[in-house]
């Protein structure tokens, strides 16, 4: 079954003058596991390296280590055809055995690392010490699951509507320590509480990307039942809800531990987007073709209640009760420049702020794509809410609960999403026509750091993220 092993274990008995069959069956103690091979192993497979080619693109040809071939919108190989992947790839592996016996792991390995001299397929991996070797050495050892994160940090995402990135920053230093590439328009972002994954939703390939912390590459794609817009987490980090920008209107449920889309939610109306309540008893999506709020039950998926509004249903925010329930939430609406408020219990509108125009600050029209205020979130301390004007190129902030205008900070061109540090002291904003994303003190109310991203930044996301 495998030669190599076979062959290596014979010459090593042989070396040491012990008999054969009890070697055979110390080697033999350790065991490839497939399921770590197919979740774990083969993403590395179909991964993006900068400058080198995805390995399935030669191996479904090239020499005896082969990959069973993909069929057109297929994202990721059946248990069949992982189970050939695992065949072929176990030929080349010495379990158990010290990680540069394996030419597996040696192949692709560059020279200065102890790979072996020649790979037809280039050199993937720089070090022994790279997150992608490491997770390949690891099922040589014997590995059956992915090690658990021992340290995470707090990361600022920004996902780059216009590029095939996003970035990754540190708000410790404010700067790009990482960028998440492979993901043609990258819609919406939200990570594991565990600091594990990140998700974002893919708009070119309709899938729901897994992005693995540690390694900053796609780990799976989950195909949705349609064009993908913005999605939420649940705090357990259980499930992830899809807003799928298509009519008649839908929510998809990805169960995380089988990385499965286990539910399509029918709802009113093609949903832009989609926010689990802090609470996370209630999915709470918005259409901008219905002007409809949906609220789905997360312990039953089901829609419960719906809400129409006079104008299409922009970004969406919560505040919430002393209890953690949800009090109210704040809406931006289509062709509307300010924000709404619905009380969550009585279902129903209580208040409309429009934002006045900034004295000096030219309006701009151009581009707005029928939103003229387009993020809003409410500071982790619950005292404060802030909301982004393309036409005045500035955030606006109101205290809360009374919802009086305390400041204004001139944050660039068409400034989108807004997201916190854990402590409330950091807020980040999009500036998508300066490619750039704007760090705002939120006490002074001051710019602090103009961060260069990608092309025209949009979603914004606080993550946690494994650094060890
Ligand atoms: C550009 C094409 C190409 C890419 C990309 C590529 N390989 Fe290869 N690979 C080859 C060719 C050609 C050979 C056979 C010649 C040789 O041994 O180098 C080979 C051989 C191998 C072998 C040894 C198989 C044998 O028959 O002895 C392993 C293992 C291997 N590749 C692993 C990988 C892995 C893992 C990746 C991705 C990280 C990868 N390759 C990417 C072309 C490629």
């Amino acid at each position: 079954m495998k030669p190599q092993k076979l062959i290596g274990t014979l010459a090593c008995a042989l070396l040491i003058g012990m008999p054969v069959i009890p070697v055979f069956a110390q080697t033999d103690s350790v065991d490839l596991d497939f399921n770590y091979f197919k979740n774990e192993v083969q993403p590395i497979f179909l991964a993006k390296r900068e400058g080198n080619v995805r390995c399935i693109q030669c191996h479904t040809r090239s020499s005896n280590f082969r990959l069973q071939a993909l069929e057109d919108h297929q994202l990721f190989w059946s248990d069949e055809q992982s189970k050939m992947n695992f065949e072929s790839a176990s030929q080349f592996v010495l379990a158990g055995e010290e990680p540069l016996k394996s030419r597996f792991l040696t192949h692709p390995l560059a020279v200065s690392a102890g790979g072996d001299a020649f790979h037809g397929g280039g050199k993937h991996f720089q070090s022994r010490f790279d997150a992608e070797w490491r997770i390949m050495a690891d099922w040589v050892a014997g590995a059956k699951n992915r090690r658990e994160p021992r340290e995470v940090a707090v990361r600022i995402i920004q996902t780059n509507a216009a590029s095939d990135n996003a970035t990754v920053i540190d708000p410790a230093t404010n700067l790009v320590v990482g960028t998440i590439t492979d993901i043609e328009i990258p819609h919406g972002i939200v990570g594991a509480p565990d600091g594990s994954q990140v998700y974002i939703t893919n708009e070119s390939l309709h899938s729901l990307d897994i992005v693995d912390a540690r390694t900053m590459r796609v780990k799976r794609r989950i195909p949705l039942s349609g064009r993908p817009n913005n999605l939420g987490v649940t705090s357990d980090g259980s499930k992830v809800y899809v807003a799928i920008m298509e009519m008649p209107g839908s929510v998809d449920v990805i169960d995380i531990a089988s990385m499965t889309n286990i539910k399509t939610i029918p709802v009113n109306g093609a949903i832009h987007n989609v926010y689990v309540t802090p609470d996370s008893k209630y999915a709470v999506g918005g259409s901008i073709q219905t002007r409809t709020i949906n609220v789905i039950d997360t312990s039953t998926d089901e829609l419960v209640w719906e809400l129409e509004m006079s104008q299409g249903i922009r970004p969406m925010t919560f505040s919430t009760n002393e209890d953690g329930s949800t009090k109210n939430i704040f809406v931006q609406l289509s062709g509307f420049h300010g924000f709404v408020v619905v009380d969550f219990d009585k279902r129903e509108e209580i208040a409309r702020i429009e934002h006045p125009p900034v004295p000096g600050e030219e309006a701009h029209f151009d581009g707005l794509q029928g939103a003229p205020a387009h993020g809003l979130a409410v500071s982790p301390d619950g005292k404060t809410l802030w909301s982004t004007s393309k036409v005045y190129s500035h955030v606006y902030i109101h205290s809360l609960p009374d919802m009086k205008e305390i400041g204004r900070v001139f944050v660039g061109q068409h400034p989108e999403w807004i997201t916190f540090t854990p402590d409330g002291k950091t807020a980040y904003i999009g500036a998508a026509g300066d490619h750039v994303t704007y760090a705002v003190d939120a006490e002074r109310m001051e710019t602090i750091a103009k961060i260069p991203v990608g092309q025209v930044p949009k979603r914004i996301a606080m993550v946690l993220m494994a650094v060890d």
